[in-house]
């Protein structure tokens, strides 16, 4: 698949392709939304900015007016006090300023972070399916999390940033209305150091970027050493594998040794150049001096302007490359939000009715291709009413998991409608249909969290009595025999479950929610056949009350249905009863006898 059909294939609207203004783009409106933080900070930021200006000029004045007036009054040296007092005010003013800069910068980028965090996770979890088909959980992740880093590095050198500018600019007058000529010489070798700081940061970010990517390298070959061990020791590999250990150890070395190169070349052009400004400051001011146009005073000053101007040209370089990195960052975060979902909301929603009769199904003329020019369903019909039990039988890839998943809307039909009760799916809200269509999956999803709370996943009030109902009619008895009963962990952490216990809970949670029309995909596929007759007590409990659509290859489950369906090619090809079906139907027989279910069950 190429870049443009990829793109077609997850719905983006053509021509929405985001340039790289989008990234700095999403970065100032993003930064919009903490105006005040910012603000806030910014100001604080040109507190400390402040306090370090003014103390060199507060030394120059205590040089030119302090000693002058303790060597013509007779207060000796306590007419430098006042000015010493000022310089420890000044300092202390911009220390606590540059504590509280800090403070409120972090403050404002984790916020921030935190924002665009959610607003992307719910952005990802209102996009269609056919989006997350196409998309690797990788990609996602690294967008949600090393992206939304990066963004927040930049966030958080804005008042630093904008702190070291007014600092720069002002220096950069102070010292011009001191003495033009020697400030321009001054100046001369500054920007220097700027250009020495973005390019240090330019050449640094990929080797750091390399280091993080090959420690990660390391990371996971030590982990499948001893996730794998028995696979290891049992094929003798060993000593394989410390050599893939040595390897990967040692791609971390080089690139380290590779940002030490930068380091090392870098770190000592930037500590020298500054020092060209000190020389002609005290060439040419010295000069100044002996001829009486300058103070001693205004010479220390300058030259103690020089030094305070590099910390801020260095940060200003640096704050360039961030800027530019968290901008490409922001591309790839801004073109996952415009994305645009494709199942949307109905501009006039209407509700369904509320029935009785309710779950309805029905299929006109339903044409449907996941990519296109592969219809898998064509001219499609399909009528369930309410309360029936279907069973949906066919070879696999015959397009069952397919129009199960239309009934709910997790894909638009191409051509002709699904209704349910009578209302075109696409005429209602989403969620509202959702909660009324259950569809359980072959692969069941358990959260970590109690049997109970999994039960109880759509309706976190549902009472204990709910869900041992609930439970009951999914069949799920053995959870009273679990160790901690309900409240026993399952998913990732804790206890572990069958994959028949597993579909169990999915099925009571679907039944808990209460829907019109619930689907079983494949859901009984892992109960032990040899448990078939509590399979189909189960079953007969869950398909009373409400319409029900079964898929299943064992003969068992598909003889409890009111009436059987056979697909084939993404077409109905026969239907009856299944006695009936097995009676007349060679291609019925094969399809339950063929598939290694119905062999089994
Ligand atoms: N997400 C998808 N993207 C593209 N093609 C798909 C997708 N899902 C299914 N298909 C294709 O659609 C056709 C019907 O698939 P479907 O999953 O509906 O079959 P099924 O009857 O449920 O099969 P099984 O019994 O194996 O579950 C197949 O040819 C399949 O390759
Ligand atoms: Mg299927």
């Amino acid at each position: 698949m190429n870049d443009d059909e990829r793109r077609r294939s997850i719905g983006r609207p053509a021509g929405a392709t985001p340039g790289s203004g989008a990234g700095w783009r999403l970065l100032i409106q993003t930064m919009a939304t903490r105006k005040a933080g910012l603000a806030i900070g910014i100001v604080v930021g040109l507190g400390w900015a402040a306090g370090r200006v003014a103390i060199p000029l507060l030394v120059q004045l205590g040089i030119d007016r302090g000693i002058e007036n303790a060597a013509e009054s007779d207060e000796g040296w306590r007419a430098v006090l006042p000015w010493a007092a000022a310089i420890v005010a000044a300092g202390v003013f911009s220390g606590i300023a540059l504590g509280l800069r800090r403070y409120i910068a972090f403050r404002n980028a984790r916020a921030i972070e935190a924002r665009l965090r959610d607003r992307l996770f719910a952005h990802i979890q209102r996009l269609h399916f056919a989006f997350h088909d196409a998309q690797t959980t990788g990609d996602l992740m690294s967008r949600a999390n090393t992206d939304l880093q990066q963004f927040q590095n930049f966030i958080s050198m804005v008042p630093m940033l904008i702190g070291s500018v007014i600092t720069v600019v002002a220096v950069a007058v102070i010292m011009l209305v001191i003495e033009p000529v020697l400030a321009a010489l001054a100046l001369v070798g500054l920007p220097l150091v700027y250009l020495l700081g973005r390019a240090f940061s330019t050449r640094l970010f990929p080797t750091v970027a390399e280091i993080q990517q090959r420690s990660a390298d390391l990371a996971a070959v030590v982990e499948e050493a001893v996730g794998g061990v028995r696979v290891i020791k049992g094929f003798g590999a060993e000593p394989l594998q410390v050599d893939r250990l040595g390897q990967a150890a040692d791609r971390v070395h080089d690139a380290g040794f590779r940002a030490l190169a930068i380091r090392s070349r870098f770190l000592p052009a930037m500590e020298v150049a500054p020092n060209l400004g000190l020389i002609i400051v005290l060439a040419y001011g010295g000069s100044l001096v002996l001829d009486g146009r300058l103070t001693i005073g205004q010479l220390v000053s300058f030259n103690a302007y020089v030094l305070l101007l590099v910390q801020p040209l260095r940060t200003l370089g640096m704050g360039v490359t961030t800027g530019q990195r968290s901008a490409a960052a922001g591309v790839r975060v801004a073109e996952l939000l415009a994305t645009a979902p494709v199942i949307t909301q109905p501009r006039r929603p209407t509700e369904l009715p509320p029935g009785p009769p309710r779950g309805r199904v029905e299929f006109r003329g339903v044409g449907f291709a996941y990519e296109a020019g592969r219809p898998v369903l064509d001219g499609f019909d399909l009528t369930i009413e309410p309360g029936e039990s279907v069973a949906l039988v066919g070879p696999t890839g015959s397009g069952k998991t397919t129009v199960a998943n239309l009934i709910p809307r997790f894909y638009d039909v191409d051509d002709g409608a699904v209704l349910v009760d009578g209302v075109d799916v696409r005429d209602l809200r989403p969620q509202h249909l959702r909660r009324q269509v259950g569809l359980v999956f072959e692969e069941t999803f358990l959260f970590s969290a109690s049997v109970a709370d999994n039960i109880a996943f759509v309706d976190p009030e549902a009472s204990m009595g709910d869900i041992r109902v609930a439970a009951a009619a999914a069949g799920a008895d053995f959870v009273d025999e679990l160790p901690r009963g309900w409240e026993t962990e399952v998913g990732q952490r804790g206890y572990g479950l069958s994959g028949g216990q597993r579909q169990r809970l999915a099925i009571a949670r679907a039944i808990l929610a209460d829907p019109r029309v619930l689907i079983l995909d494949d859901a009984t596929s892992a109960v032990d056949p040899a448990k078939e007759h509590e399979i189909a007590d189960a079953l007969a409990g869950v398909m009373e009350r409400r319409t029900t659509i079964v898929i299943a290859h064992r003969p068992a489950t598909v003889a409890l249905a009111d009436r059987v369906i056979l697909l084939d090619d993404g077409r109905v090809v026969d239907q009856g009863t299944h006695d009936e079906l097995i009676a007349t139907n060679a291609t019925y027989r094969r399809v339950l006898a063929l598939t290694p279910e119905g062999i089994s069950g």
